[in-house]
């Protein structure tokens, strides 16, 4: 595929940051990828997981695409998947601008947008409409209102009025720029949570709907404590699977970038190392016996590869998007093939948790 982005980035980063991811979601949404060619496919990275085939396992991070606006456009960047959302019952302004910084020096992002989105109503009708020539697996994350009296209900609503509309659900309880937000990850609360989302989707399969799957993203920041807590809910509940991670609210001492100290979740380089340590420790905690999905600071195919093999069945990115632009999906899934076939995997599946 040919890549136009190095061209057009010292354009983008010329503007601020939301108002340049915003001209993007408008150029993807018309088609315009910058690139030109068809998506390469690779048997080896073919896989199939929470029973989803996938034409590969790298897929495109939450808060992207917060309204579903570019679902085609972004599964024709070669995505093997795409999370739109986080989508909360109502519509909802997010944090005041700016909210959202580049911190170059560290190939790295930091925000603060506070579920700003259009609500489910606008979102459904973004789903329902979605038809894309080559099809591709999408997945609704959805999570709460910051008004809302009862949090665990957003969530309810969100997989009642989706069900049926994507491919699989993310319960996302670990956005830090929604005060509270993260105290769903402890135990009671979580369990209640777990359960209620599971009834909708008991109902709904009682009606004679397919069962979606249903995932639960985390922080990086949490305790042995917490991941023993969730490891014991995972097991213990029929949730499908586990999203490991979001953004951070460590600054870790290695930051160069003025924007540092900026509030908010970091992401992007300073994340690969303890989301990948937390994702591993997860997978040891559930013996890998549900999939687990890798994302937090990948921006090759030798990072991607270092999730698989530390127990991530799939893996999802964002940041690494703002300083290597869309081609590098493509270049992902390459390197990603040629190092499995170097190390003697005939399918990306044989290599999930290999150096755990
Ligand atoms: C600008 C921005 C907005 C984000 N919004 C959401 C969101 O709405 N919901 C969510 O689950 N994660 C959100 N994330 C977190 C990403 O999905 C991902 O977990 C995190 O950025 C780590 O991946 P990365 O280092 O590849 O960016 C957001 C990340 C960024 C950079």
């Amino acid at each position: 595929m040919l890549d136009f982005y190095p061209l057009a980035k010292p354009v983008f980063h010329s503007l601020d940051p939301e108002t340049a991811h915003n001209l993007t979601i408008k150029m993807l949404s018309r088609g315009l990828t910058g690139k030109i060619g068809r998506p390469q496919r690779f048997d080896r990275l073919k896989t199939n997981v929470f029973g989803l085939t996938l034409s590969n396992p790298v897929g495109l991070a939450a808060g992207f695409d917060k309204n579903a606006d570019t679902l085609c456009g972004s599964l024709a960047l070669g995505f093997g998947f795409v999370e739109a959302g986080t989508v909360t019952p109502k519509p909802q302004s997010g944090n005041d601008k700016p909210r959202l910084f580049r911190l170059t020096k560290d190939k790295a992002v930091i925000n603060r947008f506070g579920f700003n989105n259009n609500g489910l109503e606008y979102f459904a009708g973004k789903l329902s409409a979605h038809k894309c020539p080559n099809g591709g697996i999408v997945g609704a994350n959805v999570g709460a209102n910051k008004d809302a009296t009862d949090r665990t209900a957003d969530y309810e609503t969100g997989v009642r009025r989706l069900y049926g509309l994507s491919d699989y659900f993310t319960v996302n309880i670990s956005s830090p720029n929604t005060p509270g937000l993260r105290a769903l990850q402890s135990k009671a609360a979580l369990e209640d949570l777990i359960n209620r989302v599971l009834d909708v989707r008991s109902e709904k399969v009682a009606e004679g709907l397919a069962r979606i799957p249903i995932l639960v993203k985390i922080a990086p920041d949490l305790t042995d404590d917490d991941i023993r807590d969730i490891a014991d809910i995972t097991l213990s509940t029929e949730i499908d699977g586990l999203i490991v991670s979001n953004t951070t609210i460590e600054r870790p001492q290695s930051l160069k970038s003025t924007s540092k100290e900026e509030g908010g979740g970091l992401s992007g380089a300073p994340l690969m190392e303890p989301s990948t340590t937390m994702l591993r420790r997860v997978y040891q905690a559930i013996s890998g016996a549900k999939p687990l999905i890798g994302v937090g600071g990948i921006a090759s195919g030798l990072d991607a590869y270092c999730k698989i093999k530390a127990g991530a069945s799939l893996v999802q990115l964002y940041s690494a998007l703002v300083y290597e632009g869309p081609g590098l999906v493509e270049k992902i899934k390459s390197d990603l093939n040629r190092l499995l076939r170097e190390d003697g995997f005939s399918n990306i599946s044989d290599a999930v948790g290999k150096d755990c």
